[in-house]
C-alpha cells in the first residue's frame, strides 16, 4: 500500500484509519491524561499481564504509595510486594524496584529516555521500552504485543506462525513500517486498543471495523484461524497442600525463598506433591511427617479446593485448616507464629493465598 502525504509527514493508510478510529474510541485511561515517564512505565508494567479494568484500581494505589522514582527505590521490597498482592507475576513488582534503585544510582534519578537506556533496566524488555519510548518520548518505537500480533496477521493474512524467529521478525517489520513518525505513541495504543475492543480474539467486530476493506483475513472468509502458532505452550501441573493451622488466635506463615513462583512472599506451611494427593496419600509422605509429627488425625476435608491458572502452570491447591491446642508445642521449621486478626494481615501474600483468606 502506498503512503499518502498528511501535512508533509508519510503516514500509512491504514495509520491514518486507526489513529482517527482511536481520537474517537479510545478507552479513558488514568495514564493516558499525562505524559510523565515514570507513570508510564507503571502502566506498561501493569498492563503487561494484567487486564486494564483489573490494572486500574492497582495503578492507582501504586502511584499514591510511590509517586515517583525516589520513594519507589527508598521503599522496601516487601512494601513494594504489600501494594503488589493479588494482582500475580510478583516479578514485576521486584523488577521495578531495582529499576527504581538502578535509576538513582546510574541514571540521576531520571528515567532514561532512550529505548537502549530503557531497556537496560531492570524487568524492561522490548515490549516496555518500546512502549515507553513512543508514548513518554515520542521515538519511533512499534509495540509488539497480543494485540498486535493478531491485528497484523488478520490485516495481511500472514501464515507463518508468530512463534517462530520469521514470523517474529516478518511482524515486527511490518508493525515499524505503519508507524507514524508523528506521534508515535498514540498510533502503538491506538493498536492496542483497537484489538482489545474490536479485533478480538474471538468475536472480532468485523462489521463495526474501519480496517474491513483492507483486511485480507477479512477477505479470505477466516479471520479467527490468525494468528497462527507452531506449538502449543506446554503446561505443566502442580499440587500444592496449604495448612491453615488454628492456635488460639494465631497461626503460622512461612516465607517462600526457593527461586521460581510467590518468591519472597508469605504463605501457609504447605506440601507439593508431584501428583494429586488427598489427606491419606499426603499423610504418607516424608514431608507431612516432619511437618506434623504429632498428628493422628486420619481423614480431613479440604476447605477450599482451587485451581490456580498461570502463564505455564495450573496450580491445583488444597486448603486445609488444623486445630492445634494452645498448650501443644508446634515449631514448624522456618515458621512466624502471627495473630489472625491483625499480624496475618501485614504480610504480602500471593494471589492465591489473597483468594483463601478472602473467603473465610
Ligand atoms: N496494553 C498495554 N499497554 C497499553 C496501552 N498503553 N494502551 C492500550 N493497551 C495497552
Ligand atoms: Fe480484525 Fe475483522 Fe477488522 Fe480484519 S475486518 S481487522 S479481522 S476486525
Amino acid at each position: 500500500m502506498e503512503k499518502e502525504d498528511i501535512s508533509g509527514v508519510n503516514i500509512h493508510p491504514i495509520a491514518i484509519r486507526l489513529l482517527s478510529w482511536y481520537s474517537e474510541y479510545k478507552r479513558d485511561l488514568p495514564w493516558r491524561n499525562n505524559n510523565d515517564s515514570y507513570q508510564i512505565w507503571i502502566s506498561e508494567v501493569i498492563l503487561q499481564q494484567t487486564r486494564i479494568d483489573q490494572g486500574i484500581g492497582y495503578y492507582l494505589r501504586f502511584l499514591e504509595r510511590f509517586p515517583n522514582v525516589a520513594s519507589l527505590a527508598s521503599a522496601s521490597e516487601e512494601e513494594v510486594l504489600k501494594v503488589w498482592q493479588g494482582l500475580g507475576y510478583y516479578s514485576r513488582a521486584r523488577n521495578l524496584h531495582q529499576a527504581a534503585r538502578q535509576i538513582i544510582t546510574h541514571h540521576n534519578g531520571i528515567l532514561p529516555s532512550s529505548y537502549h537506556g530503557l531497556i537496560s533496566l531492570k524487568g524492561v524488555g522490548a515490549y516496555t521500552a518500546a512502549a515507553v519510548a513512543s508514548i513518554a518520548f515520542g521515538l519511533p518505537h512499534a509495540v509488539l504485543d497480543g494485540n498486535v500480533f493478531r491485528v497484523l496477521t488478520r490485516l495481511f493474512a500472514i501464515e507463518t506462525a508468530i512463534d517462530s524467529p520469521i514470523g517474529r521478525k516478518m511482524i515486527s517489520e511490518i508493525a515499524q513500517s505503519l508507524l507514524p513518525e508523528e506521534d508515535p505513541g498514540s498510533y502503538n495504543q491506538a493498536i492496542m486498543d483497537f484489538g482489545a475492543l474490536i479485533c478480538t480474539p474471538l468475536q472480532p467486530r468485523c462489521n463495526a471495523c474501519v480496517l474491513q476493506e483492507s483486511c485480507m483475513a477479512y477477505a479470505k472468509g477466516d479471520v479467527t484461524i490468525y494468528p497462527i502458532k507452531e506449538r502449543k505452550t506446554k503446561i505443566s501441573n502442580r499440587y500444592f497442600h496449604y495448612f491453615h493451622i488454628l492456635q488460639g488466635n494465631h497461626t503460622y506463615l512461612q516465607k517462600r525463598n526457593q527461586p521460581g513462583i510467590w518468591r519472597n512472599l508469605y504463605e501457609f506451611p504447605m506440601i507439593e506433591t508431584m501428583q494429586p494427593a488427598d489427606f491419606m496419600q499426603l499423610k504418607q509422605t516424608d514431608a507431612f511427617k516432619e511437618l506434623f509429627p504429632e498428628v493422628t488425625t486420619l481423614s480431613f476435608e479440604p476447605k477450599l479446593v482451587l485451581r490456580h491458572q498461570l502463564t505455564h502452570q495450573h496450580i491445583h491447591t488444597r486448603f486445609y485448616q488444623v486445630e492445634i491446642p494452645e498448650r501443644v508445642t508446634f515449631t514448624p521449621p522456618s515458621a512466624l507464629f502471627v495473630t489472625q486478626s491483625e499480624e496475618l494481615h501485614n504480610y504480602p501474600v500471593s494471589r492465591l493465598m489473597h483468594k483463601y483468606l478472602e473467603t473465610i
